[in-house]
């Protein structure tokens, strides 16, 4: 099942913070990106109770930039990102985005594979963005 967040519940933020401490490092992080900025949307996948990925945009205007998809290691490969990936899209296309923009390191080839498998194309690279490794820019298209 795959529901959005509110931010105004603690227990939930404090929860996803915890489990995802490898997306939000420092403390309390995930508490004050959303004061900072209201446009921030999470998607969690959850199955019996657990969180096992989660999905993190910004909602900017009528474009969306995708700040992070995570799955949980011992759930990858079973199509959660995938659930995660076509939700967002799916809630573009309702509210006629016209793109969606994200970052990923050049040799995290999971991921790009993912971003492929949903037509998102390489738009430019940011030489050495990730200590010393390139980042590339993607976008898929809405219109
Ligand atoms: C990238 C990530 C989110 C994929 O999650 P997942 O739930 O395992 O992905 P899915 O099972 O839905 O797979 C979707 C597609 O991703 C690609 N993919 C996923 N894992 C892969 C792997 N280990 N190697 C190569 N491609 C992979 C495949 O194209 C796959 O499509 P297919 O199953 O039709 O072949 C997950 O590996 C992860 O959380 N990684 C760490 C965080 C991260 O790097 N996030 C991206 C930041 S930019």
């Amino acid at each position: 099942m795959i529901e959005i967040v509110n931010f105004d519940n603690e227990n939930l933020i404090n929860e996803i913070q915890t489990l995802f401490s490898d997306v939000y490092k420092q403390k309390n992080e995930l508490k004050s990106e959303y004061v900072n900025n209201p446009y921030t949307r999470i998607y969690i996948f959850t199955e019996a109770g657990d969180i096992e990925g989660l999905i993190h945009i910004n909602d900017i205007y009528d474009r969306y930039e995708i700040n992070n998809i995570y799955v949980l290691e011992k759930y990858r490969q079973r199509g959660i990102a995938s659930k995660l990936m076509e939700q967002v899209i799916a809630d573009g296309k309702s509210k006629y985005i016209t793109n969606i923009t994200l970052e990923v390191r050049k040799d995290n080839f999971a991921a790009i594979n993912l971003y492929k498998k949903y037509g998102f194309l390489e738009k430019g690279i940011r030489k050495s963005y990730y200590n010393g490794i390139d980042g590339i820019l993607m976008e898929k298209e809405m219109m």
